[in-house]
Parts: structure tokens; sequence; C-alpha cells
């Protein structure tokens, strides 16, 4: 049966996401150096050597994007501010082509009807504060708290809503641990750092908000739902870490001020000094949650010291990232954390999407796997609510083809097909198929 907008509740939010580093074309309009250039610059890091100086060039075809977002029938576009475009050196003077730009952007949303859904940081730290040590570095959070009050002042009275961080997991942990994403530390030590101060950095982010005149503040977590790869104890428990840092580190540091005993085992003696006094600025209340939801992970342990796990691929279908595709986890994943939360707290899906090798063929990208995905996890969505989960919106990555990290142009997730050569967009079948759910046509 075709999903219908009236499958959800009166005024649930609709929209698609992007982010500043993955689309604009950071070698334009005057940003600063990030530690994504130089990440992308070293040989080994990227699939093809390839980074975003150019991405989309969605800084001069933004008006263009826009278009698309807008007659597709979305209700919000949730899109991210690049610090380093702003301030090129993460402090000091900002640049204004940068701030005349997200004006431009969030005026642009507002002309067509959007949502302006802003997120502050998406992972593009300015190479000066890399510099000084990044996240390690406790400043980097008052550095943000500051970077996050300019653009209040600037965009509070347009900007719908604010996120401080997406993802702090990847920022944290693939990037400081697992070395997978710039920093491209594999340092427990800088890892446990960072981990706190990206915490910190989202509390003083949201008093900053707050005091340069925003409202509607939360933050973007990410969540992988995590399984015994076997009846076993000792995978039972290694899912169970796994759970603990991937899933209720952020949300427990976030919603409750305090970290889980699973997590301080490994990370507790490298945290800096008297930790938690910045527990309760960490919690400060939000207004509501994102919930960045892609895939589930089987686990077993592995010899070795702390956290001492390994992913096992699951039995079903993936994505062309070899993700396991289980839209069934979101369902309980949401009502888990209406479990956790104080049960009021506003939920949005703030990304969910696959991404296909999405061949053009006669000009046109018949992305049927793309559009099964979507709407599984739109009819998970609507079983949470059912449920009781106060879910209030729903939003899609990714509008374009864009530069997927570490894995470049070579993972397309869009619902528009950009041709990397010309740059021209193209829409997909996923397109249409979004459009006739938003737009009240049978698909
Ligand atoms: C998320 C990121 C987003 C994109 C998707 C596929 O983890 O927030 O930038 O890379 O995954």
């Amino acid at each position: 049966m075709p999903l219908s907008r009236n499958d959800f509740p009166p005024g649930f939010l609709f929209g698609t996401a992007t982010s500043a580093y993955q689309v604009e074309g950071h070698g334009l309009g005057g940003a600063g150096q990030t530690h994504w250039d130089s990440f992308a610059a070293t040989p080994g890091n990227v699939s093809r050597a390839e980074n975003g100086a150019r991405a989309c060039d969605h800084l001069n075809r933004y008006q263009e994007d826009l278009d698309l977002v807008a007659d597709a029938g979305f209700d919000l576009y949730r899109f991210s501010t690049s610090w380093a475009r702003v301030l090129p050196d993460g402090t000091g003077t900002p640049n204004p082509a940068g701030l005349d730009f997200y004006d431009r952007l969030v005026d642009g949303m507002l002309a067509r009807g959007l949502k302006p859904a802003l997120t502050l940081y998406h992972w593009e730290l300015p190479a000066a504060l890399a510099d000084l040590g990044g996240w390690a570095n406790r400043d980097t959070a008052h550095h943000f708290a500051d970077f996050a009050a300019l653009m209040a002042r600037r965009l509070g009275d347009r900007v719908w809503s604010w996120a401080t961080i997406n993802e702090p997991w990847c920022a944290a942990w693939l990037s400081h641990f697992e070395g997978h994403h710039a920093p491209g530390l594999r340092d427990i030590r800088a890892t446990a750092r960072a981990m706190h101060h990206i915490g910190l950095a989202h509390g003083l982010g949201l008093a900053g908000l707050r005091a340069g005149g925003a409202d509607n503040a939360g933050i973007v977590l990410n969540f992988e739902p995590a399984f015994p790869a076997e009846d076993t104890l000792t995978a039972r428990a290694a899912a169970n870490r796994y759970d603990a840092v991937f899933n209720r580190f952020f949300l427990g540091a976030v919603t409750r001020g305090t970290y889980p005993d699973l997590v301080l085992e490994g990370l507790g003696p490298h945290l800096p000094d008297r930790w938690q006094d910045d527990l309760p600025g960490i919690a400060a209340p939000l207004d509501w949650l994102g919930v960045n939801y892609y895939t589930v992970k089987h686990l077993t342990e592995a010899p070795g010291p702390w956290p001492n796990w390994r992913t096992v691929p699951g039995p079903g279908p993936k994505t062309d990232m070899g993700w396991d595709i289980a839209p069934g986890a979101l369902t309980d994943l949401l009502c888990r954390l209406h479990d956790k939360t104080s049960g009021t707290l506003p939920l949005y899906v703030t990304e969910n999407g696959m991404a296909a090798p999405d061949g053009i063929a006669n000009a046109h990208v018949q992305d049927e796997d793309r559009i099964a995905y979507i709407a599984a996890h739109l009819r998970a969505a609507r079983a949470a609510i059912a449920k009781g989960v106060p879910l209030k919106g729903f939003v899609i990555w990714s509008l374009l083809d864009n530069f997927e990290w570490a894995f470049g142009y070579s993972k397309r997730f869009g619902l528009v097909h950009v041709d990397f050569e010309t740059l021209a967009r193209k829409p997909k079948a996923s397109y249409a198929a979004v459009q006739a759910i938003l737009k009240g046509r049978a698909s």
C-alpha cells in the first residue's frame, strides 16, 4: 500500500539533509582550512584521494538545490554551517562572505516556505584549532560556544531549529579512536578528551545559542542498535560494551549528565581532571533530540585490551556501504529512546537513507532499492508513533550525492544524482517517489 502524509500525525515534518563540507565546495568563498582538508590531503585517508574543495558547488548552486527541496514537497531543509567558512581561523574576525552565504541560504529557504534546520558543527573543524589540539583541547569547546552565539545573533530571527553537533560519536570515537575520519588519530587519551570536550561544546554551545537569541535547540546523535553475533556470554558482553560507547555515552551525557560505567572502564583514566564538574552543563535541557539511524551491528568478543569487540556482518541484505538494512530496529530504537528520555522530549529522525550504486541509464536513475529502504523506514517510524513515541519529523539523507567522507564521491546517498564532472543535478526515481508521498499522489 502506498504511503502518504496522511499516515502521519498532523504537523509531522518531512525534510531532507546535506552538510557543509559534503556539498558546498570548501575551496570557494574564503573559507579557512579545516582538518578535513588536511586529512583528505594525506595519502591513503580518502578513497581516490578526493576532497571537498569543489564538492557539489552548492555555494553557487544553492538556489537550484533549494528548488529541488521545495519541489519535492519537503517541509524543512537540514543543512550545516561551516565554522571555518564563518571564522577562517576558528576565532576572531568573521569572513563576511561566509556569513552572507548563510544569510542568503536561510532567506532562500524562507522564500520557498521551507523551515531552516541548522546544524552548527558537522565535522569540519577549523585547521587553526586542530593545530592547537582540536577536540583534545578544552578551549575548542569555548571557541565553539562563541561561534554558536555569533550564528545565533546573525540568524536567530529566521532559523527554525538549531542543532549544536552532528553525531558526536563520529566526531570523537570514529575520528580519534578508529582513525577513519579527521583528524585520523588512534589514541585513547585523545579519544577520551574529544568525547568529553565535544559534549562540553554542546552544553556551552546551547548556552551560546540561547544567549544569542536562538530557540528550539537540540543535538543530533547517531545510533546503531547492537546485537550479540552468537548466543554466548562473551558476545552479549561485547554487544553491551559497544552499545555503551555508541548508543549510551552521549545520550546519557546530554539527557542525564552521566557516563556509562562500561565506558569509564576504558576511557576513565584518560578523561581530563574534574570531568564530573562539567556534566550538569552538558545535560542542559534540550528542546528536542535528533536521531540518525542507518543500520545495526552484530558483535562478538575480540582478543586484546578494552573495548575488545569485533563486528561481524549480519545475515540480511546490505547497502552499498555494506551496512545491514534493518528497518524494524528503528521502531525499537525510537521506543527505547522515548523510554530513556523525559517521556515528553520531542524526537526527530534527522538522518536516514541509503547508498546505492545508482547507475544512470538513459539519463534516468531507477533506484528501486532506495525507494524500498525509505518506505520501510517511514513505516518503522509510523509504527513507533503508533506506540506513543513523540516523533515529530523524518529527514532523509541526502538531497544530493555528495562527498561521503573517507569514501569520497564513490558512495551515492542522494535523492538527486550529481554528475561530478559537470555538476548537473538529475532527480532519481526515489525523488519522484518521495514527492508522491509528500504531495499526495499515489506512488
Ligand atoms: C552520517 C553523517 C552524514 C553522512 C551519512 C551517510 O553518519 O552524518 O554526513 O555521511 O552518515
